[in-house]
């Protein structure tokens, strides 16, 4: 049985904003589309698979209806509808003048979680509310997505998963996601600095900000991230101090990620997706120089690392643990330095545990070390190297070039086809937990690329006779390869 359209009392107007006459009794809900689709898996991506989207306001009985077979659809699927209310604080880009204020946006973002799905299937989708069903009559094939859940581990071959930071909206933001979109991937990591709505990143209530940048940013976004998960990590300029929860409410309107570290842990998360482990973390916890919300897990962040960590070395079936934060625990990027916190707090752990891939952004370039135990190199790993990451240690790679303004080494760059010599000791610039900077000497800044660029990592799960491996690459934003590395476990 069709619905009952709703009416607005606005239709009743005679003319239009363009002089031409207005059709009574349009049913006005029909013309609220769903926009800026991002989907997010579980902590099981072979059953859960999130659906999020946004509507320009808001709407009665949101639903999401999926299937195995192109067009058809089940049941309507409840969504929750998140109305967020925000009042800007917006100034002029660039000027130092206090923001004016107050606009006032309200952003309606709708969720649903999808739980027992089939393993390896594919499922096709459409979103919609009441007056607007995309699978009914006069449907688009524009508002059609699919999505595909993760084989189970144990059944699981090769894949690949992609990964930047520091996103923005522009032209080399959308770069970088057509590069990923090209690349296929089963997911993407986003490591943070997603928008940057609040373009200050302080996390203090005189940043500029202005959300409507976040409708910019899913629209962007929406042609990959509507048929590929996207797990990201919060990052600095995901704070946003007008709303509650340590000023993670906006993030938690926005996103459904996993948050499985506890109730509540706003961008804490760990999943597996076949034989990796992936942990997300809050750098926002661990950072002196952008310090309101350091410690605001009171440890608990670093309690729950430790257990996930042990927990994922535990198991047989894992073979790579890789973890993803913002902020950079190794970087010689003067940009943003790197952060004492995560090196006195969770780079001993990286260690214990013999965590393969750290990946971060936070400085707009991007940087590969060798692999480091202990704060120090233990071997030089040149592009086209194999790490063992029992043997050499954890290697950390910045990959904050995914389309904001990119920023400046202190040293020459040296990468795949521009390598430059690279024995002599670099600058590390760090933030005391005081807020006084210091320059330390490092020696392990083995990759370095001053441009946009994503990470593309491919695995493959051990064979008979052959060790399970990971082959990281960095691509720039038109596709040319900057590194490559090989890691390995057997
Ligand atoms: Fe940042």
């Amino acid at each position: 049985m069709s619905e009952p359209p709703s009416y607005v009392p606005l239709l009743t107007l005679p003319v239009g904003p363009l002089g031409l006459p207005r059709q009574a009794g349009v049913p006005a809900r029909s013309l609220l589309r769903p926009f800026g689709r991002h989907l997010g898996y579980g902590a099981d991506p072979s059953r859960q698979v999130v659906v999020s989207w946004q509507v320009p306001d808001a709407v009665a009985d949101p639903f999401v209806r999926i299937g195995t077979r192109p067009g058809e659809f089940g049941a309507r699927i409840p969504a929750e509808m998140r109305p967020l209310v925000s009042r800007s604080a917006w100034r002029q880009p660039g000027a130092d003048d206090d923001p004016v204020s107050p606009r006032t946006t309200t952003q309606y973002y709708l969720h649903t979680v999808l739980d027992q799905l089939l393993p390896d299937t594919t499922y096709y989708y459409v979103v919609g509310h009441r007056g607007h069903d995309p699978a009914g009559a006069g449907r688009l094939p524009g508002e059609f997505a699919s999505f595909r859940t993760a084989p189970v581990p144990e059944r699981g071959g090769a894949f690949s998963f992609t990964a930047f930071g520091d996103q923005g909206i522009g032209h080399n933001a959308v770069a970088t996601a057509n590069l990923a979109a090209a690349l296929d991937p089963a997911f993407h990591l986003h490591l943070g600095d997603l928008s940057y709505a609040n373009s200050i990143g302080s996390g203090e209530t005189s940043d500029a900000y202005d959300p409507r940048i976040w409708d910019i940013f899913f629209v962007q976004n929406e042609s990959i991230a509507a048929r590929i998960p996207w797990m990201p990590a919060v990052g600095n300029h995901e704070l946003e101090p007008w709303h509650g929860e340590h000023g993670y409410g906006g993030v938690r309107a926005r996103f459904t990620m996993p948050d499985n570290a506890w109730p509540g842990s706003t961008g804490i998360y760990s999943w597996r997706y076949q034989n990796v482990g992936l942990i997300c973390l809050d750098g926002n916890d661990v950072c002196y120089n952008t310090p309101a919300n350091l410690d605001h897990t009171e440890g608990r962040q670093h309690r729950w690392l430790e257990r996930r960590l042990s927990g994922f070395r535990a198991d047989p079936t894992i073979d790579f643990v890789v973890v993803y934060l913002h902020q950079c625990t190794y970087s010689t990027c003067p940009g943003n330095g790197a952060e004492l916190g995560a090196q006195e707090h969770w780079a001993p752990l990286f260690d214990r545990y013999q965590v393969d891939l750290v990946l971060s952004g936070h400085n707009h370039v991007y940087e590969r070390t060798d692999p480091i135990r202990a704060g120090l190199a233990t071997r030089p790993a040149p592009s086209g190297d194999t790490v063992d990451p029992v043997r050499d240690g954890t290697t950390y790679i910045v990959a904050g070039g995914g389309g904001d303004e990119i920023y400046a080494f202190a040293a020459t760059d040296s990468h795949l086809g521009h390598e430059s010599p690279n024995d002599e000791p670099l600058p590390m610039v760090i933030c005391r937990p005081d807020g006084q900077e210091e320059t330390v000497e490092t020696a392990w800044s083995r990759v370095r690329y001053t441009g946009y660029c994503l990470l593309a990592v491919e695995v493959t799960p051990a064979a008979p006779g052959r060790a399970a491996r990971m082959e990281v690459r960095s691509l720039t934003e038109d596709g040319a390869l900057v590194d490559a590395l090989t890691v390995r476990r057997s």
